[in-house]
């Protein structure tokens, strides 16, 4: 673990930079390429360490994958393709490997061993262990399938009619990978939208999946086709920017290609509930993923209530958001966000703790935060916990810091964003 000492205030943010592709779209285009018929090509796709995880199981489970910067070529033998892996699948520090990988692995018939990183062994499994037994696959974990060491001998699956209980998107994408293997259709009703990039994926490749209400149907016994995939840049990357931008005096920012499903684009809403300058351009209107541009200036901010169906639109950008509050006048109430315990720490927690050091009004709730704005921030010691989100709220705040801010395990940031600081520093004059 290192440290490292980041620049302190009195610098302003100005020019451009394209964002990194998305880890939510880049994940699901190699699972889809693994699972589909054909050679798929990846443009754009991110060479985080969560992404590479996901590569090195499907070539744990014989999927031969040509990865060359950003770039890949994925020879996909359909789902049937897939063979015994002889070593345990290691997902490192990814919910999304694992658990979408859990829905894949639950049709196929040989066994499989997963585990993760410390993170991950102490990250809710049974959400989706729980639904998978239902539709018939032998799967089991510590603690009665709730944590990692995770096994699965898959085989037939029985359709199921399953309403989640969480507002997840990774438990949703599990359930319909194993609902697309299948015999009949899989219902899964859920209790707010959340990121739909599983049920666009599918339709790429050929694929059906609708959605009524809130209800999504997908038949079991597809084939799917491969496809050309260019991954749009992620919002949730660009979150940390895009805070940055409208809290450093003296600020223009503009952040190329950043993917805009409207099941992401929370930060976006609180931005401009918020006040914030931001200016949007629409470049890619593709049925597939859209995107643009943005640029956001310095911005005067007020306080704002964030809370119900907005939260999966912005749950890995709250970390950040605190932080933006902390630069709002008045106050900021983050509710209905008790999904934030069970991330790659409890960001509640974590926020918190972090963001006092700093010198922020700040106080944990059962379900969220309360921040009273505006305060100065001031220098310390503090850490990314691990936390690739944590980090980069860190490293931004130091940028309002007066006092110099050391950040303990900085590293931690690869997992979505290699070249966040050499982004960040680009854009410091
Ligand atoms: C993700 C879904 C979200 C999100 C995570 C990525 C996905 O998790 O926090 O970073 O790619 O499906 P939950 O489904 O647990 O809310």
């Amino acid at each position: 673990m290192t440290s490292l000492k980041l620049a302190t205030n009195n610098k302003s943010l100005t020019g451009e930079i394209t964002i990194p592709g998305d880890k939510s779209i880049s994940h699901r285009s190699v699972m889809f390429g693994s699972i589909a018929h054909g050679e798929t090509r990846v443009t754009n796709f991110l060479p985080g360490d969560d992404c590479l995880s996901t590569i090195s199981c499907f070539r744990n489970l014989g999927v031969t994958i040509e990865e060359n910067g950003g770039e890949l070529r994925i020879l996909g033998k359909g789902f049937e393709g897939l063979t015994e892996p002889d070593e345990v699948l290691d997902v490192g520090n990814s919910g999304t490997t694992i658990r979408l990988l859990m829905g894949i692995l639950a049709g196929r018939p040989f066994f499989s061993t997963l585990v993760g990183d410390e993170s991950i062994a102490k990250r809710p499994m049974t959400r989706v262990t729980g639904p998978l037994s239902k539709m018939g696959t032998a799967i089991d974990g510590r603690k009665n399938g709730a944590f990692t060491p995770i096994s699965i001998r898959g085989g037939k699956l029985n359709a199921i009619h399953y309403e989640l209980p969480v507002a997840s998107a990774q438990v949703k994408s599990a359930l319909i990978l194993a609902g697309l293997q299948a015999e009949g259709e899989t219902t899964i009703l859920e209790p707010a939208n959340t990121r739909d990039h599983t049920e666009r994926m599918i339709r790429k490749f050929g694929g059906k999946i609708s959605k009524e209400g809130q209800t999504i149907r997908v038949e079991g016994g597809q084939r799917l086709s491969a496809a050309s995939v260019n991954v749009p840049g992620d919002i949730s990357s660009a979150a940390f920017f895009l805070v940055a931008g409208a809290v450093v005096p003296n600020s223009e920012i503009v952040l190329k290609n950043v993917g805009l499903n409207p099941t992401r684009t929370g930060i976006i809403e609180v931005l401009k509930n918020m006040g914030a300058e931001l200016e949007i351009i629409q470049t890619e209107d593709d049925s597939f993923e859209p995107a643009g541009d943005l640029v956001i200036r310095t911005s005067s901010l007020n306080g704002t209530v964030i809370e119900g169906e907005l939260i999966p639109k912005l749950i890995d950008e709250i970390p950040v958001i605190a932080l933006l509050a902390t630069q709002a006048e008045g106050k900021t109430v983050i509710k209905d966000a008790e999904e934030l315990k069970v991330k790659e720490t409890n960001r509640i927690d974590t926020v918190v703790q972090e963001l006092k050091k700093l010198g922020a009004d700040i106080e944990a709730t059962e379900d969220g935060m309360i921040i009273h704005g505006r305060t100065k921030l001031h220098g310390g010691v503090v850490s990314s916990h691990g936390d690739h989100r944590i980090g980069m709220m860190l490293a931004i705040a130091s940028l309002l810091c007066e006092g110099e801010v050391t950040l303990e395990n900085p590293e931690a940031i690869a997992v979505s964003y290699p070249n966040f600081f050499t982004h960040l520093e680009s854009l410091i004059h």
